[in-house]
């Protein structure tokens, strides 16, 4: 056989194989974009990033004498070893108490069109606030946190030096603006589906390219698009047909309380996916151990379809795609108390 016409049978046997390549790409940049560490000072608003903040921040966010007792801290539940979450179902805070629903991950939350499932706090800043004095997460009030913060003079001296131009400095909004800056941080490029998004056409393999088309053909990416893969909108959870009681509680109607809108009944904001794999179980209640699980019950519950073994498995291929760098992070040390640190009560 010539030369000529090895070249064009291996082009006619290539051709088709790359041309979907490059159309499940194109399909697939028309509907999520790569996370872009950088791209977040974009995102946050009127908190500028700095390094003295964000080291700050870090230690906040490590800090359990933000909460009454004085052992928990946001990383008690956000856990940045496991996915930036917990690893029960849904979480334990003061004194045990179990509260309603489950930790969502704080990785790449700064992307997300608004924090909590139901999208209550419009950014981190807002929603940092609300867990340190949550009786069933940290049970603390603005008083004690500052009092606690301004008996340290580690604290003192780093609050200072990360808002500069605040008479104030060492004030509850500014722990909610330093964990922000902190939580900005907490992002995780360069997932597999990064690289093939930006080129790469061999980084997914061929059950996880398998997975994507599904993924955008079934109809998932309806509700789950944008650099997060999810987290930019708000759907009824059960929009076809709802889950079981344990899946979706009728106790939770969701958004309906945000909006006090009976048409919000049973409406969430879509989970975002990325490292998705990383973090069972699932759902805002946590009832759902594994991510096979989890697609069954999406395709029925939000789509009305029943896949196959191989489609399902093609599907949690894909999204253990979506699994990035995980941040390292140093463990703070963090100020020693004084004698004038209130006691844990
Ligand atoms: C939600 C951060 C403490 C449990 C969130 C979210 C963020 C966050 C960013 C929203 C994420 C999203 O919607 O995608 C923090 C910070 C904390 C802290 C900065 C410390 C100041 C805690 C603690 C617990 C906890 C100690 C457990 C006792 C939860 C739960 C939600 C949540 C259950 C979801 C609540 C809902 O949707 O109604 N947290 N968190 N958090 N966090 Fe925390
Ligand atoms: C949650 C995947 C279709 C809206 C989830 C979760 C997964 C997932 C794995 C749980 C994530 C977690 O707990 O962290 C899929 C797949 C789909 C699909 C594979 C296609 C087969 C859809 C569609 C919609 C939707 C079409 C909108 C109509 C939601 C909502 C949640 C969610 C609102 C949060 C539910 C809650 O409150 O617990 N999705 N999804 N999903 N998805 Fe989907």
């Amino acid at each position: 056989m010539s030369g000529f016409r090895i070249a064009a049978l291996s082009a006619a046997l290539l051709f088709p194989v790359m041309a979907q390549a490059g159309d499940l790409r194109a399909d697939a940049n028309a509907v999520f974009k790569p996370v872009d560490a950088a791209s977040v000072n974009a995102v946050v608003k009127n908190n500028p990033i700095t390094p003295a903040k964000v080291e700050l921040g870090k230690k906040l966010f490590f800090e359990p004498r933000l909460s009454k007792s004085q052992i928990i801290s946001c990383n008690s539940c956000h856990n940045l070893g496991t996915g930036g979450e917990d690893s029960g179902s849904t979480s334990i805070g003061h004194a045990w108490a179990k509260g309603p629903r489950r930790a969502p991950t704080v990785l790449n939350a700064v992307f997300n069109v608004a924090q909590f499932w139901d999208g209550r706090a419009v950014d981190l800043k807002a929603q940092a606030k609300g867990p340190v004095q949550a009786d069933v997460e940290m049970n603390n009030t603005p008083a004690v946190v500052e009092a606690t913060l301004k008996s340290m003079p580690g604290y003192v001296a780093e609050f200072k030096a990360a808002f500069p131009n605040d008479a104030n400095p060492v004030s509850f909004d500014n722990m909610a603006n330093a964990i922000e800056a902190f939580e900005a941080t907490l992002t995780t490029p360069n997932a597999k589906f990064d690289k093939f998004l930006t080129g790469d056409a061999s980084a997914l393999n061929d059950t996880e390219k398998k997975g994507l088309r599904l993924f955008m053909d079934k109809g998932c990416s309806g509700c789950h698009s944008g650099v997060n893969v999810g987290g930019n909108g708000y759907f009824p959870f059960g929009a076809v047909a709802k889950p079981d009681a344990a899946i979706l509680p009728a106790a939770d109607r969701g958004r309906a309380k945000v909006t006090n809108s009976d048409a919000d009944a049973f409406v969430f904001r879509s989970a975002p996916l990325r490292n998705v794999a990383l973090r069972a179980p699932y759902f805002h209640t946590g009832s759902v151990w594994t991510l096979e699980e989890a697609v069954d019950v999406m395709a029925k519950s939000q789509l009305g379809a029943t896949l196959t073994p191989d489609e399902n498995a093609a599907i949690v291929a894909f999204l253990g795609a979506l699994t990035g760098e995980q941040p390292k992070v140093t463990y703070p040390i963090l100020p020693a108390r004084t004698k004038d640190t209130p006691r844990p009560q």
